[in-house]
């Protein structure tokens, strides 16, 4: 089977005492680090930017995974990068030039994450899948942790994974918004790579129970 990454969000963290949360889910097994970079136009929230990302890259050696929610993502690239993300992810609504946002993306040495909104259907990623590095499905409307998975998104996660397996393209699929471990194992089977996990993980005490309850039924 595939390898299940899990990718817990900051957004549901305690960000007053955002390295020592980083640190606990890193020991916990997190694999990834999903920062959500809003900018309360795109997305009807504000939360974080560079120097965030910056500060992170300084206490930890997971994989920064940021979910750019924001209009003009492009103007960004540049800063983010340097900051130290490891993989950047735009949202096509944002991005009427999304070849080359990629581009930009990729010549910085930062993998390309291309994103939709769940009522964006999933053949606006048929001229995109071979050049990005990672396809993330939204599985509830993005702006706010704690929402509930939209269902029909299944179907979605499955029609993406036999784009990216009928194309032989090499990004992984991750998925995100309302992902618990109650519905984790259909969204694996469905054909994620990778879950991003906000207050699944942070909502609790034991954040290793939560990220081996998300991978569990898939696994054993
Ligand atoms: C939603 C964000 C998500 C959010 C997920 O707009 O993109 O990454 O943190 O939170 P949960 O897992 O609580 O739905
Ligand atoms: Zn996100």
């Amino acid at each position: 089977g595939r390898t299940v990454r899990i990718a817990p969000s900051i957004l549901s963290a305690d960000f007053a005492r955002l390295a020592e949360e980083v640190s606990r889910v890193e020991k916990a097994g997190a694999d990834w680090l999903h920062i959500d970079v809003m900018d309360g136009h795109f997305v009807p929230n504000l939360t974080v930017g560079p120097p965030i990302v910056e500060a992170l890259r300084k206490v930890t050696t997971l994989p920064l995974d940021v979910h750019l929610m924001m209009t003009n993502p492009d103007a960004f690239i540049a800063e983010f990068a340097e900051a130290g993300a490891d993989y950047l992810t735009v949202h096509v609504e944002t991005c009427p030039h999304l070849h080359r946002t990629v581009q930009s993306i990729k010549e910085r040495g930062v993998r390309a994450g291309v994103t939709l909104n769940p009522a964006t259907p999933a053949v606006m990623l048929s001229e995109i899948v071979r050049d990005a590095d990672l396809i993330l499905i939204m599985s509830v409307n993005p702006g706010f942790g704690g929402q509930k998975f939209i269902p029909s998104s299944l179907q979605k996660i499955a029609e993406v994974r036999g784009l990216i397996d009928r194309t032989h393209s090499h990004a992984l699929l991750e998925v995100d918004g309302g992902v618990k471990p109650d519905n984790a194992d259909a969204i694996l089977a469905a054909g994620a790579d990778v879950l991003v996990a906000g207050s699944a993980v942070f909502s609790g005490d034991d954040y290793a129970a939560a990220i081996t309850a998300l991978r569990a039924g898939y696994e054993s």
